[in-house]
């Protein structure tokens, strides 16, 4: 657990130094308010364009910037050409069930902050997983929120640390994607204290973030950017919240509801329900300016603590941010803690199947399209783009001696749409004015054009007219080569002189960023000979020039490339007899984007494509199969008792393949712990309905979300929570407990060193107050990471906070301790726990 509070002189000096800034913050507040005019204090409060707040230079305001967030800082470019380190996705950190490394991230995160001219991090993501079918799961940590909230704090705090400021999102109930505009999430009180809300609050008590995003939903009738009683009275009455709350992207819809709702800020803009309308609105009588300068001195408050207001220091004192910090081996670090090795049995009687030896290992076979090309992320806003990605068979091929022969199979690819073109192109984005003068034009690292924010320089909303992606292909293949157009608009595909594609493009749902997120995909095949470099165009002449209506400055279109593959039969022979000529194969399996992503929640939990053949096929002709699991959340895995060994990479970032390469020899040992229990079959899962009805979605399991359902199920999971296997064995040795602490001895039983994550359960025996309000059969109370050398044991101290004994009393509006006696368990995971002990609450 992080939250020790630091006691001795250096904590009080650092207490007083806060306390003092605090003053001197609130002081620069009140200067800079008195100073500024009804307009431009509505103006303030309003995104000046898809990223950013409006300067004021009178008063000494510079603009402050936002950005996605969690896996990395975009920047005001949602484009390759502004490259960032890409961290695996926020499941791959929670599972590694430690608050420091979160931390750690979150200075990493801070310093590509200020390397991209960032203030404030739209993140990190809180919501739970209540259902695997949650679009954005792979973009939240757990389905607990003790765990979800340790590693929110950790990451806050760091971010923080390191002068950038975070929006804790999305403010509350952003649970799945259906309907995500519009849905009334139906939550009744205790849920939603008990889980939903409760990260959020862990938050705000341990790290004080200095922003909240409120997220797009309705909770129990009111849409969340204008819902006063979460806002106003919990968030910033009971907990004290006292930073800047920011809407999700276009989610505030009325300009008094939004700011009696506690809204401080409206984005994106440039136009949106604040600036000239909240103006009028004062000036109409229909708000006090009071009002308005409550919201104001929030985002003041913000700008002096990010160091974006003259003549006060920021929060943190620029000299003394973590710098220098190497964003590579952070990414590294997290994948190989943060991946779970779910199975790993022996093979053939012998030594278990991994750690590889290599030494003993001639040939190994690397199988599926995402062991060449890694899902290091997923999808939507949460995007961001790397420099260079370490692939599964690049980081093996480094590891592995050179005498060791390394084959590659695709085996099935399971990417429903044709990937952005790259390998072969060389192409520049040319952007047109009506008369056809050129206004800009850029190098593209591939074949997707992509403004959101801000335009090239020379190119406006009002002048630009065309775009066109051109340049040249060297294809490697002869043959038949798929090519593929998308955006919303005219498109007209020119290759090697021949029209392939003239036509119109338009998306098909309803969600304001389906262009992005789900563009229609139009394919045309062309004839190509290797090596015969041929010139390609894609022109494009969108519908709404620079985005539609008042909003920011948007454009998205692309071409895709596939090189003539061989049909899907034989691609899976050709990876089975790969497997057969090998001593180990290595089969990488994935989703795509398709199937995980912002904007629409998954269907199934299957794998896309025929990639469960291809795994039953490959073990069948090689019981030295290893299969790696390449998605965000979880996936049905039929075949799991047929390999001997199954290990989660989650989405791995950038240094995916260097990360599989240190755990699969051994270098390190896979550290993850799952986050969220895996589910066998979706129809196991305690919650399968993301689609709301009438509108309204019904949260009727109550308090009973992940493994707290999965305890009263007839059936049991694939994997329980908690559940994950390293290199070494623990024992359990003793525990010993008070009321307000645990301390659990554990001793590395194995050959090697290891570190254990010591969870802590807590279940209510009979005796404990029988007129209690139901609760799960056990829950989480709290955990710890430790380390210990072969042999050696080592002891975790882990507080037992008073909430861990508490329910939400509805009737009464609190916290209610429930008496009794309760079984304090420490544990491997929920399913393998070790040791008990009796603690009687008063
Ligand atoms: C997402 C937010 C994100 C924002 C800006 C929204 O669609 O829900 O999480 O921060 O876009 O990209």
């Amino acid at each position: 657990m992080t939250d020790h509070h630091p006691h001795g002189p250096a904590a009080d000096a650092a207490h007083h130094h806060a306390r003092d800034r605090a003053h001197e913050h609130a002081a620069a507040v009140e200067r800079a308010l008195a100073a500024l005019d009804l307009d431009t204090k509505a103006r303030l409060l309003s995104g000046q364009d898809m990223w950013t707040l409006p300067a004021v230079p009178a008063i000494g305001l510079r603009s402050l910037v936002m950005s996605d967030g969690p896996v990395g800082v975009r920047g005001q470019d949602w484009s390759p050409e502004d490259p960032s380190v890409v961290l695996p996705s926020p499941t791959a950190l929670a599972a590694t069930w430690d608050p420091e490394l979160a931390r750690r991230t979150g200075h990493l995160l801070a310093q590509e902050a200020r390397r991209k001219g960032v203030h404030v991090l739209l993140a990190p993501t809180v919501n739970l997983h209540r259902s695997p079918l949650g679009g954005r799961h792979f973009e939240c940590y757990a389905e607990d929120p003790l765990l979800t909230g340790e590693i929110g704090a950790g990451y806050v705090r760091g971010v923080q640390e390191g002068g950038v400021g975070t929006t804790v999102k999305h403010f509350v109930g952003n649970d799945a994607e259906t309907d995500r505009l519009t849905v009334d999430n139906r939550i009744a009180p205790r849920p939603l204290r008990e889980l939903y809300l409760a990260p959020f609050e862990h938050i705000v008590e341990n790290a004080r973030p200095w922003g909240v995003m409120t997220a797009y939903n309705q909770v129990n009738g009111s849409t969340m950017t204008e819902h006063r009683a979460l806002v106003q009275d919990v968030l910033r009455g009971a907990w004290g919240f006292d930073g800047c709350t920011v809407s999700d992207w276009t989610a505030a819809r009325d300009t008094v509801r939004a700011l009696r709702g506690g809204l401080d800020v409206a984005m994106p803009g440039p136009r949106t329900v604040y600036g000239a309308r909240l103006a009028e609105a004062v000036r109409g009588g229909a708000v006090a300016e009071s009002e308005v300068d409550e919201a104001v001195r929030r985002v003041l408050l913000l700008a002096a603590r990010t160091g974006c207001l003259d003549g006060v220091p920021a929060a943190v004192d620029p000299a003394a941010v973590p710098r220098g910090i190497d964003g590579r081996a952070v990414a590294r670090e997290v994948a190989r803690r943060g991946c779970v090795l779910l199975r790993n049995e022996p093979v053939a009687g012998a030594r278990r199947a991994l750690p590889l030896d290599a030494a003993a290992v001639r040939r190994v076979a690397v199988i599926g399209a995402a062991a060449r090309e890694a899902r290091v992320l997923g999808g939507g806003s949460a995007t961001v783009f790397p420099d260079a990605v370490v692939s599964p068979l690049e980081g093996l091929r480094a590891a592995l001696p050179d005498d060791v022969e390394l084959t590659f199979a695709a085996g099935a690819d399971p990417r429903s749409r044709v990937p952005h073109a790259r390998e072969g192109f060389t192409l520049r984005a040319r952007y047109l004015a009506a008369d056809g003068r050129l206004l800009a034009e850029n190098a593209q690292r591939d074949g997707k054009v992509q403004v959101m924010g801000r335009f090239p320089e020379g190119v406006t909303r009002q002048n630009l007219s065309a775009v066109e992606l051109t340049g040249s292909f060297t294809p490697r293949h002869t043959g038949r080569h798929t090519l593929a157009v998308s955006g919303t608009g005219e498109l007209r595909l020119t290759v090697g002189g021949t029209v392939l594609f003239d036509g119109h493009c338009a998306p098909e749902g309803g969600d304001p960023f389906e262009e992005f997120l789900n563009p229609v995909e139009r394919r045309v095949t062309a004839q190509l000979t290797a090596d015969e470099c041929v010139d390609v165009t894609l022109r494009y002449v969108p519908d709404h020039p620079g985005g539609s209506g008042e909003g920011p400055a948007t454009l998205h279109f692309l071409l895709g490339h596939r090189a003539p593959q061989a049909d899907a039969d034989t691609e899976i022979t050709e990876a089975v007899r790969a497997a057969a000529d090998a001593d180990v194969a290595i089969v990488v399996v994935a989703t795509t984007e398709e199937t995980e992503s912002e904007g629409f929640d998954r269907g199934d939990l299957r794998l896309p494509g025929r990639q469960d053949e291809l795994v039953c096929r490959v073990a069948a002709a090689n019981p030295h199969t290893v299969v790696v699991v390449n998605s965000g959340s979880p996936v049905e895995l039929p075949w799991r008792e047929e390999v001997p060994a199954v290990l989660l990479s989650w989405f791995p970032g950038q240094e995916a393949g260097a990360a599989l390469a240190d755990v699969l020899l051994g270098a390190h040992e896979p550290g993850g712990r799952l986050p969220t229990t895996w589910p066998a079959r979706l129809d196991d899962a305690p919650v399968t309905t993301v689609t709301p009805t009438g509108g309204q979605l019904h949260y009727a399991e109550g308090v009973f979300v992940g493994y707290r359902a999965w305890q009263r199920s007839a059936v049991a999971p694939a994997y329980p929570f908690g559940h994950g296997l390293g290199y070494t064995d623990w024992e359990y040795e003793s525990l010993d407990t008070t009321p307000d602490s645990v301390r659990v001895r554990v001793r590395n039983a194995g050959d090697r060193p290891g570190r254990e994550v010591v969870q802590i359960y807590l279940a209510p025996t009979e005796d404990a107050a029988p007129d209690a309000p139901e609760r799960p059969a056990r829950w989480l109370a709290g955990f710890a990471v430790v380390e210990a050398g072969p042999g050696e044991s080592t002891e975790a101290e882990i507080p037992l906070p008073d909430r861990a004994f508490a329910v939400w009393d509805a009737e009464g509006g609190d916290w209610q301790r429930v008496k009794g006696v309760y079984l304090v368990e420490a544990a491997r995971s929920i399913g393998d726990r070790r040791l008990t002990a009796e603690v009687t609450v008063g």
